[in-house]
């Protein structure tokens, strides 16, 4: 059997630090066919850092293009949420049996639902990031609440606080989009936040949100636009309330204007204790904190799940968290990715 054969559109920050190297990982079993930026220059560029393990990669200015001439058979779609229109994911889902799409599924919860069916209609795979549900920490998290041990949720309390891209190190080449309506803190960070949380506590029902831009211009510190202002037009401080269909509430920041803070990214609060998720969020180590009835217990995760595919959503549970993320609540079945996690803080 040939090796399966792959497509990239948008070839900016996430497909060579985080896309490229894990795909190159499975090269005897992948092939890179061709990258496609509306940045002819950028495909170049990471067709060029392909080719050692893909020698035929080609680059495409157009989608279409890449479509048509390389021919994969799954598509990874890392543009940004808004920049990436109806059209050009629709495009992307056709002639392919699998595509992946960075977070969020789409720009709004009628396209998703089209991305859906049209998947659907068509047999296709259409999963989509974040991953962050399928670390352990969280499926261990995930699994306690579900075991009754401590009793029944009633609350969990999220964050998911930075400066956003401008500062920082790494080099996103269209920073200024995700300080403008359509991206924002919410549907570029907080979405992690409501996607563990619908895993662990099922779908919200009603959804409150007040936000405000705090930091009205930024200063870009590293990458191609490095030097340059962005005004921010759209809310980089976003307070969410959420109540679940199980009764329980939840309570979420996303902010783009928070230059540091030493809360917990996640706390589940139990009829009969407390859980606590602290450190770096994205790290694949990271502590996590148990209150019961022996009073706190302390433990450190040392690595995250990791695998092919594993840590993306379907679509359908990818809709989930664009509807938290839009305002829009769902009466849907309860998402379900925990399995059986791993025993720590004692419990
Ligand atoms: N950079 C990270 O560390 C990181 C991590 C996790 C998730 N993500 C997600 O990955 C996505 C991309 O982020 P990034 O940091 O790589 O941004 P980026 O700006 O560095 O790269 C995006 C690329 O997509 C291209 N592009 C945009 N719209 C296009 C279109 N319609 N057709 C073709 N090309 C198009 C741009 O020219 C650019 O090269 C975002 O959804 C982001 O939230 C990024």
């Amino acid at each position: 059997m040939g090796k399966l054969r792959i497509g990239i559109i948008g070839c900016g920050d996430a497909a060579r630090r985080h896309y490229l190297p894990a795909l190159a990982v499975l090269a005897d079993g992948i092939e890179l066919v061709g990258c496609s930026d509306a940045r002819p220059a950028a495909a170049r560029g990471l067709a060029a850092l392909a080719r050692g393990w893909s020698p035929r990669v080609r680059a495409f200015g157009q989608l279409t293009d890449l479509l048509e001439e390389a021919r994969p058979e799954a598509i990874f779609n890392l543009t940004p949420a808004r920049p990436c229109t109806p059209r050009s994911a629709r495009s992307a889902c056709s002639p392919v049996f699998m595509s992946t799409r960075e977070k969020p599924i789409a720009s709004s919860v009628e396209e998703a639902d089209r991305l859906i069916e049209m998947a659907s209609s068509s047999g296709l795979t259409l999963l989509c990031a974040p991953a962050s549900a399928v670390t352990r920490r969280v499926r261990w998290l995930a699994d306690v609440v579900a075991s009754g041990r401590l009793g029944r949720p009633t609350l969990a309390v999220a964050q998911c606080a930075t400066t956003g891209p401008a500062a920082w190190a790494s080099t996103p080449a269209t920073r200024t989009v995700f300080y403008g309506p359509g991206v924002g803190p919410v549907l570029d960070v907080g979405i992690y936040r409501l996607h563990e949380l619908t895993t662990i506590l099922g779908p919200v029902r009603r959804v409150q949100a007040t936000g405000t831009i705090a930091i009205p211009r930024r200063t870009v510190v590293a990458g191609p636009l490095a030097g340059r202002t962005i005004e921010v037009t759209t809310p980089d401080h976003v307070l969410m309330n959420l109540e679940f269909a199980s009764g329980a509430l939840g309570q979420l920041l996303s902010s783009f204007a928070t230059l540091a803070t030493q809360a917990p990214w996640l706390e589940v609060h139990l009829s009969e204790g407390s859980i606590s998720l602290t450190g770096d969020p994205f790290g694949s180590d990271g502590p996590a904190s148990c209150f019961g009835p022996g009073g706190w217990e302390h433990g450190i995760f040392r690595a995250a799940a990791r695998g092919p595919a594993a840590g993306h959503r379907h679509g359908r549970e990818a809709l989930r968290q664009l509807r938290g993320g839009t305002g829009e609540a769902d009466s849907d079945g309860r998402a379900r990715s925990a399995r059986a996690g791993d025993r720590a803080c004692g419990l």
